[in-house]
Parts: C-alpha cells; sequence; structure tokens
C-alpha cells in the first residue's frame, strides 16, 4: 500500500453520495443539499460578460476582486451593521474551502475543536486533516446549539468552536441571546469562534444573528457563501473575514493551495450581492411553505420533528430502520447518525424539492414509518 498521511487516513468519503446512487434515478430525493432554484439571471449574465470582455482570464489578487470585497463588506454593513474592511475578506472556493483556511490557519496537532453533533459532516473531517481533535458538543433537544455545552467542554486544549446557525443539518436557528453568548464565550475564554453563516437568508421566524456583531475582541471568523445564498452551489464561490492578522494567517494558506477564486465566479458572485434580491426572497417564501407542508404531514403520521426556523432541512426523531424502509420505497433521506453520534435516532430530510414530489414522498415515508415503529 502507498504511504498516505495519517492526517488523510483518518477521514473517508462521505457515504451520502452512494446512497443517493443506490436509490436509482426515479427515487425521490430529500438528501440534497442544496437549492433547487437557479441562479439569478443578473448572476449568470455578468459571468458572461466579464467572460466575453476577456475580464475572467487571469488570477485576481489572491483575496479577491477588489470589487467583490467590497460588495461583500457592504452586504455585512446592510444586514448585520458590521464595519467590515474589504481588505479583510477572502474570496474563496465556496464556503468549504473558508472553512478549511480558517481551521488551518488556526489549529495544530492535538488541538481541540468543538463542533455540534449533529453537524455539518466538514467540520469533523477539516478539523482531523489539521492534525487537530474534533470534540462534538450536544446540541439541546429542540436541536439549538447550547452555549453552555460549548462552555462547560473549553479545556486548556480548545482553540476553537464552530457554530452554525441556521443549522445543517438541523435547520435550528441561534437566538440573539444564544449567539451574544457565543461572542462572550470566544471573548472569555479567548478561543476562536468559527461562525458558518452560509444559510444566513433562510429564516422563517426570527433574525439571524452573527457572533460578530457581538464580539468585542478579534476571536470571531465568519464563513460565508453565495452557494445557498443565491443559489449558486456549482460556481463555487464563497468567503471568509476576520480580523487583519487572522486573515492574513488563512491567506497564506489559500493562496498556496488555491491562488485565488475563480474569476467568473467571482463576477457572478458580485452581480448577485449587489443585485435584485427578489429572488432570495422567493426561495424563503418557497422553502417555508414547504416546511409547512412537510411538518403538517409528519403531524398527521405522528413523527415528532423540532420545527425547523431556517436553511431547508428537519430533522425528526424516527424509529429504527425508518430510513432502510424509505430508501427501499425510493425516497432518500439521510440517517441522523451520518451528522455525528448524537444524530442517532433522527433523520435529515432536505425539503429542496417542489411540493408534488414532498407530498408523494410523505405518503412513503407514512408506510415507511408503519413497518418501522
Ligand atoms: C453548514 C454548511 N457550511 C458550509 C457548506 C459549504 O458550502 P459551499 O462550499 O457550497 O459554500 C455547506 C454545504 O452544504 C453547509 O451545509
Amino acid at each position: 500500500m502507498p504511504n498516505f498521511s495519517d492526517r488523510v487516513e483518518r477521514i473517508s468519503i462521505s457515504g451520502i453520495r452512494e446512497v443517493f446512487e443506490a436509490a436509482g434515478d426515479d427515487a425521490i430525493n430529500l438528501g440534497l443539499g442544496q437549492p433547487d432554484f437557479p441562479t439569478p439571471d443578473h448572476a449568470r449574465q455578468a459571468a458572461i460578460d466579464a467572460i466575453e470582455a476577456g475580464k475572467a482570464d487571469a488570477y485576481t489578487e489572491n483575496k479577491g476582486t477588489r470589487s467583490l470585497r467590497e460588495a461583500i463588506a457592504e452586504k455585512h454593513r446592510t444586514d448585520q451593521g458590521i464595519d467590515l474592511d474589504p481588505s479583510n475578506v477572502i474570496a474563496t472556493a465556496g464556503g468549504s474551502e473558508a472553512l478549511h483556511i480558517a481551521l488551518e490557519a488556526h489549529v495544530d496537532a492535538g488541538d481541540e475543536v468543538l463542533i455540534p453533533d449533529p453537524g455539518f459532516v466538514s467540520y469533523d473531517a477539516l478539523t482531523k486533516l489539521t492534525g487537530g481533535e474534533p470534540v462534538p458538543v450536544p446540541l439541546r433537544d429542540d436541536l439549538t446549539i447550547d452555549p453552555a455545552a460549548i462552555e462547560a467542554a473549553i479545556t486548556d486544549d480548545t482553540v476553537a468552536f464552530v457554530v452554525n446557525s441556521p443549522g445543517n443539518p438541523t435547520g435550528a436557528v441561534s437566538s440573539e441571546e444564544d449567539v451574544r453568548e457565543f461572542a462572550r464565550i470566544a471573548d472569555e475564554h479567548d478561543v476562536l469562534c468559527i461562525s458558518d453563516e452560509v444559510y444566513e437568508y433562510t429564516v422563517f421566524e426570527g433574525e439571524h444573528y452573527s457572533p460578530m456583531e457581538f464580539t468585542e475582541t478579534d476571536n470571531v471568523v465568519v464563513i460565508n457563501s453565495a452557494s445557498k445564498l443565491f443559489s449558486m452551489t456549482g460556481w463555487r464561490l464563497g468567503w471568509v473575514y476576520g480580523s487583519e492578522e487572522r486573515v492574513e494567517r488563512m491567506l497564506r494558506v489559500h493562496q498556496y493551495a488555491q491562488a485565488c477564486a475563480s474569476a467568473p465566479a467571482q463576477y457572478a458572485a458580485e452581480a448577485a450581492l449587489r443585485g435584485d434580491h427578489g429572488v432570495v426572497d422567493e426561495m424563503t417564501a418557497s422553502f417555508e411553505r414547504r416546511r409547512d407542508l412537510l411538518l403538517d404531514g409528519f403531524d398527521e403520521i405522528g413523527i415528532d420533528c423540532p420545527t425547523p426556523q431556517g436553511a431547508f432541512y428537519a430533522m425528526p426523531r424516527v424509529p429504527e430502520g425508518f430510513v432502510d424502509e424509505c430508501l427501499d420505497r425510493g425516497v432518500v433521506v439521510v440517517p441522523g447518525e451520518a451528522f455525528g453520534e448524537h444524530g442517532r435516532g433522527h433523520a435529515r430530510i432536505s425539503y429542496a424539492t417542489d411540493e408534488s414530489e414532498l407530498r408523494e414522498a410523505l405518503d412513503v415515508m407514512a408506510d415507511a414509518y408503519e413497518a418501522a415503529k
């Protein structure tokens, strides 16, 4: 066997794709983590224009074009009142790369990183790639991230904790009070809070808050992305921002691993940020209708599910065997344990699919539930 790094041997390819493939082409797929809307026309057109004008042929600045970073800074000023210097933003290959460079720049072998459990799969894998130790922190019963549980899990080896609101796989949205606590914990314990806000625009009840609004130190970095904000998952354009010093360290990783984010995608994302947000409102309204449809269906079946307040995921409590019974009947849902040990006993259901398919899937889930319970 060739020699592989111990770090890469600690992680494996996510099994979720294999489940999709095994389920066949005519299955109803409630496993996908992307909006089912087209990228806004003005974003597509901006990329076309940039390509035709020859503006997208060359490397951009390592951090991304100045005008994209200005649009990102403007966005955070408008949405959260954050005074962000465009020099302290790095445009990345999606939120995925943003998470990678944030962890790579801050975590050493043996350092502990607290991650939500259940939580997005990359937190565990990317921490392991740095040589660090992911420490899963269980959620509350309503699937929100519990600041007290984070604070209790901090040890001398903890260098960072990850929070994610609205959350994948839970759809949970953190309250202002909890987000203030995240900032306080980062400040008081002098640990980095990595705040993954890629679902920021998909909030049904209440508002989105960022710990960056409340921190009194430089202990917060924010991850965001055009992927879910503007239905641009294929474009691979995200960003990270933080203090000048932290950005300089993250840029060292980004510069050697990536050089710069794809130029056409930068132009498209800038247009999405600066352009009409009507599409975003439409998407959110549509996800909310589908969430309600799904929850009503669960109610009828007798499935217990904390009410998701954002993103496009629900995480009901399901009996053992439910996921397989769904798969056998042609509906793909993801077992909760794919997102951490505490996800066991749940399934993640993505409702980024049309309402008629959702209704069909609910009929199937009713049968699957009867068979499994
Ligand atoms: C919570 C969360 N963070 C980050 C990402 C990364 O998304 P992207 O790399 O497409 O921006 C995802 C994608 O599913 C996600 O669910």
